[in-house]
């Protein structure tokens, strides 16, 4: 700001505030006088037959502009308000400085809370009481709006609490899974595979959990996933948590175990994508979050 603009900021603003001190010192009346009649008591305003009586302003009310003058007063000195005058607030006031004091008073204190959870095991920690109400809590504000208040999750969103892990579930990968995000890659086949082949497919991925299924139509499903699928799902389809490919012989359905939901997973392929945390979440909440969830499913039952 220019050296006249904030003086005529300045000079507006005191101007002002003098102004109207003026109108209300000027325009007190202290008392009711004492020759004071019904008539000789109003202003002499009349509309439509209202007449207005001329009192004093109440005491109390006039100390409250007062008051208000003078917080003004002690306001403008301390913060800015007058023009590019700073004010003589300690360190100075900006709205930036003023977050960043906020901030450093809430890391200072989650320091604190969390400097002691950070030197926990993830195992240790998720049979921690207090730790685990935290989990919740930054649960809930993080995660839930995709895996479900509860972590049980939803159709594209995993289940966290049920020791079916796509990625791992020891403590080590789950952090992984939080820090780094994840990328799932699962490629369509409607061009490869056409309609039939497709319809085939399906009734053998029925089968391999124990679902209802057409037998010779799996038959021939076998072959196309042995041709296709055996690379990311493995030759026994129990998946590989290396690329994310679920085990499909569970009965456990990131999408769907429905001939109709299987169908259009293969037809059109998945690529479900867990957000990772690292810009968003420091450190200690991650090392909180990760235990938290490993103690959704416990106990930990080691798949391979
Ligand atoms: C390049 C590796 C890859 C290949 C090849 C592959 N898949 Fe997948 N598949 C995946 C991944 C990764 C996912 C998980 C997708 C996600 O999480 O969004 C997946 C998911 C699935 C699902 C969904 C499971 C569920 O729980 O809802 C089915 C069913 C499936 N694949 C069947 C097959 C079949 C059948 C083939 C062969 C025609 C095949 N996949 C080939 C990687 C692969
Ligand atoms: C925008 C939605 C979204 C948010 C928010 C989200 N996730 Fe996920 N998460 C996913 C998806 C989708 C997957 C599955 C990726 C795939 O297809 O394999 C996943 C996978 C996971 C897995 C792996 C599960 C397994 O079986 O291996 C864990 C653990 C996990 N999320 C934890 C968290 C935690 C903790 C948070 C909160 C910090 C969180 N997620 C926030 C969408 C989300």
């Amino acid at each position: 700001m220019s050296t006249f603009w904030s003086l005529w900021i300045i000079g507006l603003t005191l101007t002002n505030l003098v102004l109207v001190l003026w109108v209300l010192l000027a325009n007190r009346k202290v008392a009711v006088r004492d020759d004071e009649t019904p008539e000789n008591r109003t202003t002499g305003h009349v509309y439509d037959g209202i007449e207005e009586y001329d009192n004093p302003l109440p005491r109390w009310w006039f100390k409250m502009f007062i008051a208000t003058f003078i917080f003004a007063g002690v306001y403008l000195m301390i913060y800015p308000g007058l023009g590019s005058f700073k004010g003589f607030y300690p360190g100075g006031w900006t709205q930036e400085l003023e977050l960043k004091r906020h901030q450093q008073k809430a890391d200072a204190r989650y320091a604190e809370q969390f400097g002691k959870y950070n030197a926990m095991p993830i195992e240790t920690l998720a049979q921690d009481q207090d730790a685990m109400k935290m989990g919740l809590r930054l649960f809930a504000n993080n995660c839930a709006v995709c895996h479900g208040a509860d972590g049980g999750g939803n159709h594209g969103f995993p289940n966290l609490t049920d020791n079916d892990w796509i990625w791992g579930g020891s403590p080590e990968k789950i952090k992984e899974t939080i820090v780094q995000g994840r990328k799932a890659a699962m490629p369509p086949w409607a061009a490869i595979l056409g309609d039939e082949g497709i319809a085939q497919t399906t009734e053998y991925v029925l089968s391999l959990s124990g679902r209802e299924h057409d037998e010779q139509m799996a038959l021939v499903g076998a072959e196309h996933f042995k041709r296709n699928c055996v690379a990311c799902h493995g030759a026994d389809a129990t998946g590989n948590p290396m690329l994310g490919a679920p085990n499909l012989t569970d009965d456990i359905w990131l999408y769907s175990g429905e001939p109709s939901g299987i169908r259009q997973t293969l037809r059109e392929g998945r690529n479900g994508v867990m957000p990772a945390q690292q810009e968003l979440l420091k450190e200690s909440r991650i090392h909180l979050l990760a235990a938290y969830v490993y103690s959704l499913s416990l106990p930990y039952e080691d798949q391979d």
